[in-house]
């Protein structure tokens, strides 16, 4: 089993259920003696908790939204993930650069191209000469289809602004991750998340171990 650096990002659609499996997965790291850094995107550190705030709240057309997001991602990864996978931690993190081709790209339909080369700018590993970027070893994708998220949402809590959209919106964004994992399948386990809760964290647990890092 591996003792060096992890770096898990979990992604789906608003509604897809990611928070208690992600707050499982950080105890069964720490059962096995990890050091476990949990985060979040937009977020994770004061700053970037700043930018999210805006991102989540404010209205802003696409290049905005776009620039912003990375904006707190590059002081997440300077402040927080590279210091921590430094020294050996697992990064389990609500959400990563997926997301911003998901949200910004297929959902707000914003120039993929240019969030490519924004990943390239802002990834750029610290003492790295290659053109290798900072990507998670693993991204947990709960799929689900999109009516089914909203009316998991529904029953929940007030709308922030991304939760607020319509079907559609979820839709083209699902899409997205589809498209992302086809472009990444090494990275990828794809959970199928319209199960019963022990089902999914069934999956999570598998996606995890057969990657021979949980025993
Ligand atoms: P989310 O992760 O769902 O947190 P919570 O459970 O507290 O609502 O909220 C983050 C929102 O930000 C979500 O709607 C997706 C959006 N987002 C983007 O649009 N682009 C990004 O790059 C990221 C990381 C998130």
């Amino acid at each position: 089993m591996t003792t060096g650096g992890l770096f898990i990002s979990f992604e789906g659609i608003d509604g897809a259920g990611k928070s208690t499996h992600i707050e499982a997965l950080a105890q069964a790291f720490r059962a096995h003696g990890r050091t476990v850094t949990l985060s979040r995107e937009p977020g994770g550190t004061p700053l970037a908790e700043k930018l999210r705030s805006l991102v989540l709240n404010d209205a802003m057309d696409a290049m905005t939204e776009a620039l912003l997001v990375f904006a707190a991602r590059r002081d997440h990864l300077k402040q927080l993930i590279e210091p921590a996978l430094a020294q050996g931690a697992v990064v389990l993190c609500d959400r990563f650069t997926d997301a911003s081709f998901a949200y910004q790209g297929a959902g707000r339909g914003f120039d993929l191209k240019l969030l490519s080369v924004l990943e390239q700018m802002v990834q750029a590993i610290p003492g790295e000469q290659s053109d290798a970027i900072r990507q998670p070893d693993l991204t947990i994708w709960f799929d689900l289809p999109a009516p089914i998220a909203a009316s998991r949402l529904a029953l929940t809590r007030a709308p922030d602004k991304f939760e607020a959209q319509p079907l559609e919106f979820f839709s083209r964004v699902a899409g997205g991750y589809l498209q992302r994992m086809n472009a990444n399948a090494g990275r990828f386990a794809r959970i199928d998340a319209n199960a019963s809760r022990e089902a999914v964290w069934r999956q999570v647990l598998r996606a995890v171990q057969g990657r021979g890092w949980l025993a």
